[in-house]
């Protein structure tokens, strides 16, 4: 997992090229009200001739200087922003472009696509604060897969995980991880972007590749590793007769449950659910091709079915559970990281929100609040299961250890 991380991560260095030839560092920004800050404005192309650059902006900030030259060995300028009214983005755009003694040359990046954003705030403590909530969500989602994989390896069994649960997570992070890949590394991707949504920054950073790159990994194995399980132990069951299986899984504490018994490991419903979005894949992806739609939009597509796979992946699970009265092999530790990871995501937004008075980010951002609350949600039900409905199923005494480990050697 290290190397594959590395080797992405250098890959990204290599690959990475940015659409825009003007950067502003950092940007977007965020500055305290009636603070200042300084910026950095840096040319990445070969300069010819002097670039000189005009910029302007609205009146909630002052910044000085409002004109700088670019040449070929200093093609970096410092800007200092001074902010004076609340805002939760201001652009500091540029209006006049010229490269100097060459009054037949056009300005050599798309001015529409330049700018700095910078969000005047109330407050630098919860500026940090919605980073810090950016960090604590990101490591309790990316956390949370490995409870659920050592207490399977611990049980030798994936009789707590539905398989519904398993492959729609699979098949979750694949297309983000499609989504994030396709949107970080394609310059003509970011280009289709910014010209369909104006004044925006590109919505994906390494973090969020690297993010889902260890998603679908983890969701791969986990998949794999209760295959591996759930397979060997049906093969036991076809050796032995159906009261010695009985007796075996209750000595194990699993539930000897019909769910997974019937034959099938996933369920009808997922099972035609994973095809139509196959289909649906498969057809976006051809249009595309066709050129009948952009790949922008397949791509968004991808994006929108992670949502609504994130918004029903819980549930054959949580009804698993109901069908079992059990929640034992279903790590609850994995149930806690991901509800942190989901209330962290909604206190990020609301931080935010509430730092610079405008909450159209919090009402807007209907995917992540959505994917937040639904988490949490089913995370409540979760934990209710666990301690409340099925708590009687939960402890393994040490008496009962003795025959798990007798159990094991059959
Ligand atoms: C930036 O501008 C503000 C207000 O004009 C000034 O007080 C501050 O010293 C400046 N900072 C830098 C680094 O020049
Ligand atoms: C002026 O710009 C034009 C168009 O980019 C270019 O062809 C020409 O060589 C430039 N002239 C000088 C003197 O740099
Ligand atoms: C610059 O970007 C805008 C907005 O996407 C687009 O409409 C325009 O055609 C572009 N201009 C050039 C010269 O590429």
């Amino acid at each position: 997992m290290y190397r594959v991380l590395c080797l992405t991560l250098i890959l990204a260095t290599c690959v990475k090229s940015s659409v825009l030839h003007l950067e502003f560092d950092p940007n977007p920004t965020a500055i305290v009200i009636h603070g200042s800050k300084v910026i950095t404005v840096t040319y990445t192309q070969p300069l010819p001739t002097p670039l000189n650059l005009k910029f302007n902006s609205t009146p909630q900030i002052s910044f000085d200087p409002t004109e700088i030259t670019l040449k070929d060995d200093l093609k970096e300028a410092v800007i200092n922003i001074t902010a004076k009214k609340l805002s939760s983005a201001v652009f500091l755009e540029v209006t006049d472009c010229n490269l100097v003694g060459n009054d037949s040359a056009a300005c050599p990046f798309n001015k529409s696509l330049t700018f700095g954003v910078v969000q005047v705030v109330h407050s630098q403590i919860l500026s940090y604060l919605v980073v810090v909530t950016g960090w604590i969500y990101v490591a309790a989602w990316s956390a949370c897969f490995y409870p659920q994989i050592l207490l399977i390896y611990e049980h030798k069994s994936a009789q707590g995980c539905h398989f519904d649960f398993l492959v729609l997570n699979v098949l979750g992070y694949a297309c983000y991880l499609i989504y994030n890949v396709m949107m970080y590394f394609s310059e003509d991707m970011q280009n289709l972007y910014l010209e369909s949504h104006p004044k925006s920054l590109i919505p994906v950073l390494l973090n969020d590749v690297l993010f889902s790159l260890h998603g679908l990994f983890i969701c791969i194995f986990t998949l794999l590793q209760c295959l591996y399980y759930e397979l060997h132990r049906r093969n036991r069951a076809s050796k032995v007769s159906p009261e010695e299986h009985k007796k075996e899984m209750e000595a194990k504490q699993m539930p000897h449950h019909p769910v997974h018994d019937d034959g099938h490991l996933m369920s009808y419903t997922c099972m035609v659910f994973c095809s139509l979005i196959g289909i649906f894949v498969i057809i976006t992806a051809s249009l595309s091709m066709m050129g009948v739609f952009t790949w922008l939009r397949f791509i968004d597509n991808l994006a929108l079915i992670k949502m609504i796979i994130t918004a029903c992946k819980y549930y054959p699970q949580a009804v698993h559970n109901y069908k079992r009265k059990s929640t034992l092999g279903w790590s609850i530790a994995r149930v806690w990281l991901d509800f942190i990871g989901g209330s962290m995501s909604i206190a990020q937004m609301i931080l935010q929100a509430v730092n610079t008075d405008d909450w159209s980010g919090f009402i807007g951002n209907k995917g992540k609040l959505g994917i937040g609350l639904l988490s949490v949600g089913f995370d409540i039900v979760f934990v209710v299961q666990h301690y409340l409905l099925y708590y009687h199923q939960k402890p393994i005494d040490e008496e009962e250890e003795e025959t798990v480990e007798k159990g094991k050697k059959y």
